[in-house]
């Protein structure tokens, strides 16, 4: 059983699965008027380091139609990153709230809360990877999957720059059997470490992956995925360069036609219009950009029951016995 929901890599398909699975489930309930009160009295801790719209609303939206609180614990508002260690934050947060998840700048402060944390902990995004946008990726997927095929007859295409959202594409769906392809420049594409990941996914899952620059891969894509072309971490490079090397990676009409009739476009948002995706793309027909944008919601509400629940759970007994006591007290010593 996992505490942490750090990174995908360290899931079997059938828990990840498991996990969509139960995003959807809940997104069916929600949408026919019952909204399940799994996380009642639970709260939630928000740490960002960095800013967010859709990470920061879809988590606190999840609590709050689940019966739950969120804090968000945005940049500068604790003391973590000051003179408070993230092992003796983590320790605390243990003792105020019932899960975490952080968005991190540097990936190991994610896997070092976690260590200190004996409650869930949920990478929110690192430097290297987006765990979260997975779960909500594969749930759009699933429900938009081409006329007669399952995910393992899917081809993605990823298409720019190599970020956290792009390995992250790579890593589920070589583990989920998916064919996976980064068409990127050299020099940022992804690297040995992730081809080794989606290699040892491949072997296990039947999936295959390629990164290259060649822009005959992404014939045959039932999915067109595409991320801004600087990593929210990485030095921003100046526009005019940043154009020169990622000039023939937009995803506009010319490279969407070369997917599969029927081909669907992703983005994990926020786009850079007129850089990484044209307008005529974005607000197109075969845009399930904002669609994919209201299931990270979808997946929140999923993965923040699958870590909790194995809550402690009280008798009806126990409960009005707890209460009594406390009545007592009130009446006896207080005057209630
Ligand atoms: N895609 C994504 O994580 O968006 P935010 O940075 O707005 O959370």
């Amino acid at each position: 059983m996992h505490k942490d929901f750090i990174d995908t890599n360290e899931f079997t398909k059938q828990e990840l699965l498991d996990i969509i699975d139960l995003s959807l489930a809940i997104k069916r309930a929600i949408h026919h008027g019952y909204y399940p009160p799994l996380m009642e009295n639970m709260t939630l801790g928000m740490i960002f380091q960095q800013s967010s719209t859709r990470t920061r609303v879809s988590f606190e939206t999840a609590m709050s139609q689940m019966g739950g609180h969120a804090q968000y614990l945005g940049p500068g508002m604790i003391q973590l990153g000051g003179h408070e260690t993230i092992g003796d934050t983590g320790k605390v947060l243990s003792k105020l709230v019932d899960i975490v998840m952080a968005r991190v700048i540097d990936h190991q402060t994610v896997v070092d809360l976690a260590k200190s944390c004996t409650i869930p902990v949920i990478n929110g995004m690192s430097d290297y990877n987006h765990p979260t946008q997975e779960i909500g990726d594969l749930c759009t997927i699933v429900e938009h999957l081409p006329q007669g095929k399952k995910l393992e007859d899917c081809k993605v295409v990823f298409v720019g720059d190599g970020t956290q959202v792009c390995a992250s594409t790579g890593f589920i769906t070589t583990k989920l059997g998916m064919h996976f392809v980064h068409y990127g420049p050299k020099g940022h594409q992804l690297n040995e470490h992730h081809k080794q990941i989606m290699e040892a996914n491949c072997r296990i899952s039947g999936g295959t992956w390629e990164v290259t620059d060649d822009r005959d891969a992404v014939r045959g894509a039932d999915f067109i995925y595409t991320d801004v072309w600087y990593g929210l971490y990485e030095n921003e490079m100046p526009k005019e360069e940043r154009v020169r090397v990622f000039h023939d990676f937009q995803v506009n009409r010319e490279l969407m036609q070369l997917g599969n009739l029927g081909c669907k476009f992703l983005h994990c948002l926020p786009a850079t219009r007129g850089e990484d995706v044209t307008d005529e793309v974005a607000d197109s027909d075969a845009s399930l950009c904002w669609e994919e944008a209201g299931n990270r919601l979808t997946a929140m509400r999923g993965l923040l029951v699958y870590f909790t629940r194995y809550r402690p759970c009280h008798s009806e007994l126990e409960i009005a016995a707890a209460q009594e006591a406390l009545d007592c007290f009130l009446a006896e010593r207080l005057g209630y």
